[in-house]
């Protein structure tokens, strides 16, 4: 052999190695985002382009046949949990692989801006109103440098489903209105100053209304909250208030941008928070956890004829192990399937408070035993299995 052939490979070859290296690396590449087939609830869930999937209290809109997942995108270490980026979105046509939209709507770098850099985001929730073709997106808002002081439920608009989403305010809802529910008798009870939180006597004063009549002049506490969209077009808003103590749920406006003043209490003093809500067969079902923070803790359902009440308690939906932890997770949403009749999600946060953005997701099918809602965990399944097509 000429000795220049063996040091130096001839062009062809050098070529030839190229493209099979790249051959080679594009077959792992592909192998990496080969499309999922299931769901694998509490695992690393990548999006299309490898990346875990950063939508966390998330809700989802079902718009001309794709699905868009909104979240709070979280990021790394102690700040992780309040708002560094924004608000973001995800498609999907199949519920199992989802596309990055990026993110719809961004904090902002002006001071004092209620949406402020480092401002708390949290259970972003989409609805589209057919009257007005708008997106509107409600979210859990907290200012600042404050805490969870601010207790606020916060409105973005946009023209487009993948946004921009544009602030527009930050609101207590329902100011100096009282609940449908709420006897007038009760409106000018006076409770000593100095009750005892937890005590029999403070319970049935959160009962009879103390904390809501404390908030009747500036409105309503909101803190966990979702959307709920019904079969006539109505919206409804279901929020964590009175110090977490009672959910409330209110009615939009007809353009989904206000509160129209009409709500009830629900369970008050019951600690309930992080509400889900879907309607089968004119039945609402209520789900929530209780009130342990980041920590996870047994769920709870109610269902109603009437989004109005009465609702009754129908206790944990979750049987078998954990689920007196609703499987290490807590609720944000529960998605009723296009297509598919009785077929719903339950969507859940499986927090990581020190790593925000390791949260994972825990997708599980809703079951049905004489019409109750049960869960149970399962480490992999499939849409086409679990449900009646
Ligand atoms: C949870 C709530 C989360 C977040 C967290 C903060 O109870 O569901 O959305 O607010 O508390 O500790």
């Amino acid at each position: 052999m000429h000795p220049q052939t063996k040091k130096y490979a001839h062009p062809t070859i050098v070529i030839v190695i190229a493209i099979l290296t790249l051959a080679n690396t594009f077959t792992i590449n592909s192998q990496n985002v080969k499309p999922y087939n299931s769901f694998r609830p509490g695992e690393v869930w990548l999006d299309t382009d490898s990346t875990h999937i950063n939508a966390h209290g998330g809700g989802i809109l079902y718009n001309k046949g794709v699905y868009y997942w909104f979240g709070e995108f979280k990021t790394t270490g102690a700040k992780g949990n309040t708002a560094q980026i924004g608000v973001s979105c995800y498609s999907s046509t199949d519920l199992y692989n989802w596309k990055n939209e990026g993110i719809v709507l961004k904090v902002s770098d002006e001071n004092g801006s209620e949406i402020e850099k480092g401002c708390v985001i949290e259970r972003p929730k989409v609805i589209y109103n057919k009257k007005t073709k708008k997106y509107v997106m409600w979210f859990h808002l907290e200012l600042k440098g404050k805490g969870y002081k601010a207790a606020k439920t916060a409105l973005a608009v946009s023209n487009h489903v993948v946004g921009p989403y544009h602030f527009v305010k930050s609101v207590r809802p329902n100011q100096k209105q009282w609940p449908l529910n709420y006897p007038d008798t009760l409106q000018t009870k006076k409770y000593p100053k100095d009750l005892e939180w937890w005590s029999p006597a403070w319970y049935t004063a959160i009962d009879e209304g103390l904390l809501l009549k404390l908030d009747f002049e500036k409105g309503q506490m909101s803190r966990d909250m979702t959307l709920f969209v019904d079969d006539d077009g109505k919206a409804y808003h279901i929020h964590a208030a009175e110090e977490n103590l009672t959910l409330q749920i209110s009615e939009l406006t007809n353009d989904y941008q206000n509160f129209t003043g009409k709500y009830i209490r629900l369970f008050p003093a019951g600690h309930n928070e992080a509400p889900a809500i879907f309607k089968r067969n004119g039945i609402y079902y209520l789900m929530a956890s209780g009130c342990t923070g980041w920590a996870p803790n047994a769920a709870r359902m109610f269902k109603a004829k009437s989004i109005w009440g009465p609702w009754k308690k129908l206790g944990n939906p979750c049987i078998g192990p954990e689920a007196d932890l609703t499987f290490k997770s807590q609720s944000t949403y529960i998605l009723p399937v296009n297509g598919k009749k009785d077929s719903f999600i339950y969507m859940g946060d499986r927090w990581q408070p020190k790593n925000p953005i390791d949260g994972r997701y825990i997708w599980l099918p809703i079951q049905f035993k004489n019409d109750q809602p049960i869960i149970k965990w399962e480490d992999e399944w499939m849409l086409s299995t679990t449900h009646s097509k």
